[in-house]
Parts: structure tokens; C-alpha cells; sequence
């Protein structure tokens, strides 16, 4: 029996090949699988107490009282695990970040795959890997990649079953940082479900979809064999086709800062000055600079003499979901 609480923590992870679309939004069913890092040291720790007296869900989101728009969400996705578990019961979820949200770093994979652990602990529900995967997914898309460790695949699949995330490598298989370059720390103004719908009205995202295996195979086969110079380019490259397909969206979705493109247009001449570095972008103007962790502090300082950069974020591959109550920092 359990006592209906639980604590889990889980990290943000950053994608080398991007989701960006859906076969199925309701489910959250890609229009492509995606490969991405857990990001050590940023992390979202939720606990989840799950009491007979509660006459409905509480959110508490660093010590303040969730918005109605976040509490509804959360309400939605633990009633998929009462429904699973054929619970009735309401819950009080507590959950604290140590980094930005909603700025193109995903704090929505860390908040639903550290919700999606703790919540059925606290019922006693044992999913494995696949299943915490797969549940996650409906809370974020690319919350199903912060459940399991180090290098992760999320293959796209066809329905609900066949779609979650899997290790591809363990987290110390490569010493890969990145420095997360915060530029604007503002809420983002277009949410990702609202740009995942919008990226069918591109006439790019076809073509960006159909391009997908093939960069997914040059990816993980660059990941596997640490090839820097090979993974450097089809990650720059997954990124400017998903910022060409939002740009081409209906409306467009831009969400580079000046400083943003600075970065775009620095990274490959230091690269081509000898440095392994490149950059990729998520859904916000933030830039997530990829390199080895020997080269980190010279990036950092170069990194420094661009103008309008607010501060910079450092993650190293960590671990997925699991049980604790001490949000990790580095
Ligand atoms: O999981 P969502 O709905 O927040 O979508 C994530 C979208 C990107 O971060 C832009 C790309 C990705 O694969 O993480």
C-alpha cells in the first residue's frame, strides 16, 4: 500500500532532430521521431499527493498558485492516469523548476515526465520505461524524451502504443555541453501546441517530414561514433528546416532576437576556426550551443562578447525521470 504521495524529479531535454507537427494532436502523435540530450543541472521537481478530501486538482508551480490555463492542463492529464487506474481520487501537484519557463527551454518535458513518475508512484501504478514514455506524451510531446537517460530516440509510430522514447546511449557515452543562451527570459507569445498545428500550413513541412528518417540515421549514427564535425551539421541543418518551416507558417511564427541570429552566424566560422561547436534552436530565441565539455569555457567566452545576451545555462547529458526529492544542480 502506499501513502498516496510521491516526489520524482526529471530534466528538459534539447533536440537534435526537432518534433514539430503531429499525425494526431490529440495524442500527441508526431509527424516525425526526434533524437535529443537530457539536460543535467536544469531540472522540474513534482510532488503529487493524491487525498480522499480533495474536491479538486491544486497546482502550485514555484510557490505560487498555477494560471487556470496550466491547472487545466494538469487536471486533463491526471485524469488519463485515473482513468488508467481507475482512481477517483483529486491531487495536490507541487512542482519547482530551477530554470526559465516557456522560453525555448522545455520546461514542459521535465514538468510532465517528473508529474507522469510521481503521480503513478503515488497510486502505486508501476509503468515501465515505454509505458512512463508513452503516458508522458500526452502531457508534452517531448516530455516522452525526459523519461529515460543520456542520448534519446523518440520514434514517431503509428498510434498511442508504438509511440515513446528510448536510450540510444547512456548519459557519460559522450561529454557533450550545452550552454543554454538566455535571451529573453519572457514567456513565450505562441505556445508549442499552437505552432504544431500551424506547421501543416507550411508548404515546407512535407518535404522537412519526408527528409526525416534520413537525418534521424545520419544523427544517431554521428551520436554513436561521436563524429562532432557530422553531428554538427545535421543538427544546425534539423534546425533551420523546423525555423523555415515556422516561418513559412500561416501566420508565420518567428522567434529569433537579434542576438539570436548573431549566434546562427558565429557558430560556424568558430567551427570552421577548429572549434567543435554548433547551435540549434527550439521554439524560442534562445540558443542552445552545443560543444565538447573541454572547449565549454571558450565558448562561454566568446559567447560573452555578443551583445544583448541576458545570461548562459550550462547542461551536460544527465538521467532520466526518477524518484527524489533533490532538484540536482551542477
Ligand atoms: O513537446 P512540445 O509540444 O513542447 O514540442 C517541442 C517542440 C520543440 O521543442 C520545438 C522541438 C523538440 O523536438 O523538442
Amino acid at each position: 500500500m502506499t501513502d498516496l504521495t510521491a516526489t520524482a524529479i526529471a530534466h528538459p531535454n534539447i533536440a537534435f532532430i526537432k518534433y514539430w507537427g503531429d499525425q494526431d494532436p490529440k495524442i500527441h502523435l508526431p509527424a516525425n521521431g526526434s533524437i535529443s540530450m537530457v539536460m543535467d543541472c536544469l531540472g522540474t521537481k513534482t510532488s503529487v499527493t493524491f487525498d480522499p478530501d480533495f474536491v479538486t486538482d491544486l497546482l502550485t508551480i514555484n510557490d505560487k498558485a498555477a494560471s487556470q490555463k496550466s491547472l487545466v492542463r494538469v487536471q486533463r492529464f491526471l485524469q488519463i492516469i485515473r482513468d488508467m487506474a481507475n482512481w477517483q481520487m483529486y491531487a495536490r501537484v507541487v512542482s519547482e523548476n530551477n530554470f526559465p519557463m516557456g522560453t525555448g527551454i522545455a520546461s514542459s518535458a521535465s514538468a510532465f515526465a517528473a508529474l507522469s513518475l510521481a503521480a503513478t508512484k503515488a497510486i502505486g501504478l508501476g509503468l515501465s520505461e515505454s509505458e512512463l514514455s508513452r503516458l508522458a506524451r500526452h502531457g508534452s510531446g517531448s516530455a516522452c524524451r525526459s523519461i529515460p537517460s543520456g542520448f534519446v530516440e523518440w520514434t514517431a509510430g503509428e498510434d498511442d502504443n508504438t509511440s515513446f522514447a528510448c536510450s540510444i546511449a547512456p548519459p557519460n557515452h559522450w561529454e557533450l555541453m550545452d550552454l543554454v543562451v538566455v535571451i529573453n527570459k519572457e514567456h513565450k507569445k505562441v505556445g508549442s501546441v499552437e505552432g504544431h498545428r500551424l506547421a501543416a500550413t507550411s508548404p515546407f513541412q512535407k518535404t522537412r517530414v519526408h527528409g526525416s528518417p534520413q537525418r534521424l540515421d545520419t544523427c544517431r549514427q554521428a551520436l554513436l561514433t561521436k563524429d562532432f564535425e557530422k553531428f554538427a551539421d545535421i543538427v544546425e541543418f534539423d534546425s533551420n528546416l523546423m525555423h523555415a518551416v515556422m516561418m513559412t507558417s500561416h501566420p508565420a511564427l518567428f522567434f529569433w532576437e537579434p542576438a539570436s541570429l548573431e549566434l546562427i552566424k558565429q557558430i560556424p566560422y568558430w567551427r570552421k576556426k577548429g572549434l567543435p561547436v554548433c547551435y540549434t534552436l527550439d521554439a524560442g530565441p534562445n540558443v542552445h550551443v552545443i560543444t565538447l565539455s573541454q572547449f565549454a569555457e571558450e565558448i562561454k567566452e566568446r559567447i560573452s562578447s555578443i551583445p544583448d545576451i541576458l545570461n548562459v545555462l550550462c547542461a551536460k547529458p544527465g538521467l532520466g525521470a526518477r524518484l527524489s526529492d533533490r532538484l540536482t544542480f551542477c
